[in-house]
């Protein structure tokens, strides 16, 4: 280390060039990793030959020479002194450079062995350009950067659900997805500037999370009466946000006070409340693949040849979930017809129902395809239920279990249609209908510019009719 006195004697000598031949060159020697006398040495001998040396790093400097750095490292420093998103046209140079600058006596053309390589990872400001609108364009993963703001805004948009308000929710959903989608956590508002469906209310919540930690708005939310009981009233299985509202609005809380005070429920509300606190509990994958087992077997023994696949958040690669998807369907298109009671049936004689229900396949293409709105529920035969686990030798616990049949020919709709997430699900109908004159449903795909159905054996191919590239199960976590 030189004595604190001496650098500064040093500095001031140097401050400026005697002569300089070359004036277009401008160049700064970074000190990183070199140490401050050999880059005084440095910039003395090259202003003796006439090369212009800055002391201070500014816009104007075109050669940034570095000895021992790489060309990342550099590149680090560089943004740090311009800002991460400013685009500049300065050669980063080893000091190869500037020695063979200085044995040839004037600054040499830059050639590829004097560049340092910096590898083009797009900075946050081009990853945000690179976000696509819709989350079905997207690829998002299960585990990702930033649950300290989606948890926020997915509060809000449960919030807004409660209150009826399906754009608002909508809107704070897609925000959160967005943040989802990004390869970073958010650190600052700047890094939000590119990027779509982040509208003026997400951006105030983002920004008072960054600044102070949490949002108040959120945080009252969160521990507002309304949203409490809405919360643990909708959860019971049966019931919905209308139901709830109306019990809300009478003073009921939780699933204690329907009991107590003897609310009339229905047959599913019944089930609900008698198994609210095992529903209550995430189903894990592994009682998930138990239950996958158990269908397998009920299916095998009613129809041969069926296939089952696991759906929903299971298969986007959730290791827990609130209940269980399957999909059926028979290779034979026809063979599917009247298989869910059979199925129940077997489930029943085992012992293994705590409660069903069947509703029919109301699925008529004449009448259905084009001409409905497209967020429609599908009308597939589809049995609501809750199976009997068994978890120990002496314990068991209710799960709820979703059974849809498929006919063969839907199969690849009803597979897209039941793998999730519901928004992305919404995304690629919105995307089908703005951006492609297109219908889409669970059922089928209709384009309403040839006026045709357009049939699909896979998923794939309905990314391609839909003009999207395939996002895998796994990144349609929006
Ligand atoms: P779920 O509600 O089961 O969600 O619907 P999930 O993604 O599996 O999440 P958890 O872990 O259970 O909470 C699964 C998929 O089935 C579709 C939804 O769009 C969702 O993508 N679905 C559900 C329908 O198409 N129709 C329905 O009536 C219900
Ligand atoms: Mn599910």
């Amino acid at each position: 280390m030189i004595p604190l006195k001496r650098r500064k004697v040093s500095l001031t000598v140097s401050q400026q060039n005697d002569i300089c031949t070359f004036p277009h060159v401008s160049i700064f020697i970074l000190e990183r990793k070199m140490g401050t006398s050999r880059r005084a040495f440095l910039t003395r001998l090259g202003r003796s030959k006439g090369f212009l040396i800055k002391e201070t790093y500014s816009s104007s400097i075109t050669h940034i020479v570095s000895e021992n750095n790489s060309g990342d490292e550099v590149q680090a420093w560089l943004d740090n002194q311009t800002g991460p998103d400013t685009s500049s046209s300065v050669h980063l140079l080893d000091i190869r450079w500037f020695t063979e600058s200085m044995e040839a006596g004037h600054p040499v053309a830059v050639q590829d062995r004097h560049a340092l390589q910096v590898n083009t990872k797009p900075n946050i400001d081009q990853t945000a350009m690179l976000v696509k609108t819709y989350a079905c364009q997207r690829r998002t993963p299960l585990k990702h950067h930033n649950s300290f703001l989606t948890e926020a805004l997915e509060i809000l948009s449960q919030n807004a659900e409660y209150n009826d308000n399906e754009g608002r929710s909508v809107a704070f959903r897609r925000a959160a997805s967005v943040l989802k989608a990004l390869p970073h956590r958010v650190k600052n508002m700047e890094d939000l500037r590119s990027l779509p469906c982040l509208g003026d209310h997400s951006q105030r919540v983002i920004k008072e999370i960054l600044e102070d930690g949490s949002s108040r708005e959120v945080e009252s939310t969160r521990q507002s009466d309304q949203f409490q009981a809405m919360k643990a009233l909708t959860g019971i299985f049966g019931v919905g946000v209308r139901t709830a509202d109306r019990w809300f609005r009478e003073g009921l809380r939780s699933p204690d006070d329907l009991v107590r005070t003897g609310q009339q429920l229905n047959r599913a509300q019944q089930a609900g409340v008698q198994y609210y606190d095992d529903l209550q509990k995430p189903v894990t994958k592994a009682e998930a693949d138990v239950i996958s087992d158990i269908v397998e077997k009920a299916v095998r023994a009613v129809l041969p040849g069926a296939e089952i696949r696991l759906m929903g958040g299971f298969r986007r690669g959730k290791d827990v979930g609130h209940d269980v998807d399957f999909l059926i369907t028979h290779p034979e298109e026809g063979k599917e017809e009247g298989l869910m009671p059979k199925i129940t049936n077997w489930l029943e004689e085992q012992g293994l129902l705590l409660y069903e229900k069947t509703t029919r396949n109301s699925y008529l293409e004449k009448m259905d395809g084009p001409a409905r709105a497209p967020n429609n529920m599908d009308r597939f035969e589809r049995c609501f239920s809750i199976f009997k686990l068994q978890t120990g030798s002496e314990t068991e616990r209710a799960v709820r279990v979703d059974l849809v049949v498929s006919p063969y020919s839907q199969f690849a709709f009803a597979t897209l249609g039941w793998t999730g997430s519901k928004l992305f699900e919404r995304e690629l109908r919105r995307w089908a209908g703005q951006e492609k004159h297109m219908s889409l449903s669970s059922h089928a795909l209709y384009d309403s510019k040839q006026n045709l159905y357009l049939r699909a054996k896979t998923e794939e191919e309905i990314f391609a009719f839909l003009d999207l590239e395939f996002i895998p199960p796994s990144e349609r976590n929006a």
